[in-house]
């Protein structure tokens, strides 16, 4: 949720700053805009729109600068527009303030300002800084910024990711991190602060990720990292591993299209050096140390949002089914506000793709301060939720820039069949069952490629229903969770109106919407509730339903009763997800391709979630 960069260096900024920006856009693309520092004196320019629309006007003024900042903005105060879009400035324009967060008390500090003869020009939240940190500079004129906002820091209460810079201390950028990603890039003469290092890795692989608390200066020499007081810290340089093709389209003519033609890879790198064959057992590194805790477990609680949730369903099944342990699945937002009970024998997983959605970061610090064993089960390397967590498992789907979810939901599945099976062998799992599950585990990368054949299919049903303006979505035990990511994966992208039930759940509400004009996609695999699923296919029919089966290939039975059958190899059930989700990201896809729809940066949603 929101893009933020600051660079200071050799190199022309606006360049940097924008390239940067435009790896950024999916966390946040409602306006953008930057600030540089020529001759002493910024030059703001932003509007409403994408950065590419920024980067037209910006070349018409030909502007030239080593030392800036840019942001890409999701709305949370004031609409997006022009005015309300980052860098905001104080009266004189002396003070240029980017800001990912939400600033609580934001309306109190206007007032007070207001009232010394401040003067506001946007409705934000984050304008507010810019102005406090002129009036601090007014009472202690002989501080640097550095110390100004340290002060500053004092007295704001809310989230932030903050890039800030002074014309009364220029060449200096201070950053400052509670709550919104925060990440320095150390180059070689140049400095970034930046909320995903995507942004920079042409330039650098070396970061430094900052914790909540922590602010940083840089300069033209070198950079510091301090506590909220501006108290030198050490700080810790990381590597970042991944290659610019990783964030790059490669050809496909969207991110979320690639990124699902990716899960053959996904899923195996999820798996990669993981599970022994020999001895069908599974080693997670990152919590092996903690395998008493979690085999002690009195349940464990798995808390999340949006897809990784979903996920965390199929997690449920597959922990009871094999690991014999109970679990239950919660949304992250109501978990953390629902005063919890939780026992320090509880073992809570968090799930999140980018390691910093606001509700699940809560939620394991709640469950933390209550002394359970927290594990996170996350994509972005060196994110919050990954440092934060008291041990996890790194999914290694690889970078995941389209907003709708796809590979980090297969290969979260993947990751949580193999914590199910790692415990299972130590709860008294069945030999026969846990050969059967790996041997289904290693083909599962050359099943999901079959799939993925099914493309040309998948396509042709979109073509017939793009129209429509609802979708019920409906699958039993293992696949109700898929066919609540089945709709969700449409409304993200389509804008249609779409709903998720487990299949029996339809004779209780849901049935009264059917009509004719009802697309109903069923999940109807030869599992243990087929035969039910199939009785829920008739009662649609009977209703004049238009049927869509995602169905099992020889399964000649369901021909006769939908319009259209997809047909998916066979594997063994609890991991079916893993294949039934693939055809239907693939049918909202092109749904939405079909209604000109923007598939990568869906209106109103972002990647990264890093306010409540
Ligand atoms: C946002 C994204 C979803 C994602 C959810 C949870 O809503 O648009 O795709 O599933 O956040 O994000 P996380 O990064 O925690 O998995």
């Amino acid at each position: 949720m929101c893009g933020i960069i600051g660079y200071i260096g050799k190199k022309n900024a606006i360049d940097i700053i924008l390239t940067g920006l435009k790896r950024m856009e999916y966390r946040g693309y409602d306006s953008t805009g930057i600030a540089v520092l020529q001759n002493g004196e910024f030059t703001v320019r932003k509007r409403r729109g994408k950065v590419a629309e920024l980067e037209e006007i910006i070349n018409l003024d030909h502007l030239v600068s080593t030392c800036g900042l840019g942001h890409t903005r999701w709305a949370t105060h004031g609409q997006p527009n022009d005015i309300n879009a980052h860098p905001h400035i104080d009266t004189n324009g002396e003070v240029v303030v980017i800001h990912n967060g939400i600033i609580e008390n934001y309306d109190s500090l206007k007032r007070d300002l207001k009232s010394k003869g401040h003067v506001f020009r946007s409705e934000t939240d984050t304008e507010v800084v810019a102005h406090l940190i002129e009036s601090i500079h007014k009472d202690h004129p002989d501080r640097n910024l550095d110390e100004i906002v340290a002060i500053m820091l004092g007295e704001i209460v809310g989230t932030y990711g903050l890039v800030i810079m002074a014309t009364w201390d220029a060449d200096k950028i201070v950053v400052a991190r509670k709550g919104s990603p925060m990440i320095l890039g150390i180059g070689e003469g140049e400095y970034f602060a930046v909320s995903d290092a995507s942004a920079i890795i042409e330039h650098t692989r070396d970061v430094v990720y900052l914790n909540d608390g922590e602010m940083a200066v840089l300069t033209r020499t070198g950079y510091s990292v301090r506590d909220m007081k501006n108290k030198a810290l050490d700080a810790e340089i990381d590597r970042i591993t991944y290659d610019l093709d990783q964030i790059e389209k490669g050809g496909f003519p969207h991110f979320m299209l690639k990124e699902i033609f990716e899960q053959p890879e996904s899923i195996f790198n999820s798996m990669r050096g993981r599970i022994d064959y020999e001895t069908l057992s599974v080693r997670l590194g990152g919590i092996s140390t903690h395998l008493g805790r979690l085999l002690r477990a009195r349940r464990i609680i798995i808390a999340a949002c949006g897809t990784s949730w979903h996920a965390g369903l199929v997690g449920e099944y597959l922990l009871e089914e094999y690991a014999k342990i109970p679990v239950e699945v919660e949304y992250a937002s109501e978990f953390r506000y629902r005063q919890p009970i939780i026992y320090p024998d509880d073992v809570v997983i968090v799930i999140s793709q980018s390691g910093e959605t606001a509700d699940t970061l809560a939620a394991a610090r709640e469950a933390k301060s209550k002394g359970a064993l927290v594990v996170g089960i996350v994509n972005v390397v060196g994110s919050t939720i990954a440092r934060e967590t008291d041990c996890g498992v790194y999914i290694h789907a690889g970078p995941e820039i389209g907003v709708a979810s796809t590979k980090a939901f297969t290969a979260q599945v993947t990751v949580l069949a193999q914590l199910a099976l790692m415990l299972g062998v130590y709860t008294g799992l069945d030999i026969n069952k846990r050969r059967a599950f790996v041997d289904a585990l290693k083909t599962i990368p050359d099943l999901v490629r079959r799939t993925l054949e099914l493309n040309p299919e998948i396509e042709a049903v979109a073509r017939t229903f793009y129209q429509s303006t609802n979708f019920l979505y409906l699958g039993r035990g293992y696949n109700f969770p898929v066919a609540l990511e089945g709709a969700l994966k449409l409304k993200e992208i389509s804008y249609i109106h779409a709903e998720g039930y487990p299949a029996a759940e339809m004779k209780h509400g849901p049935i009264a919407l059917i009509d004719e004009n009802m697309p109903v996609v069923f999940v109807a695999i030869q599992d243990s509730t087929y035969h039910k699923v199939i009785s829920n296919i008739e009662e649609v029919r009977a209703r004049k339903g238009r049927v869509i089966v995602i169905a099992n290939e020889g399964d000649e039975y369901i021909d006769k009763l939908a319009e259209f059958v997809i047909k998916i190899p066979v594997t063994i059930e609890p991991l079916t997800p893993l294949l039934t989700s693939i055809p239907l990201q693939l049918l909202s896809y092109h749904i939405a391709v079909l209604r000109n729809c923007n598939v990568d940066q869906p209106r109103n949603l972002a990647k990264s979630v890093t306010v409540e």
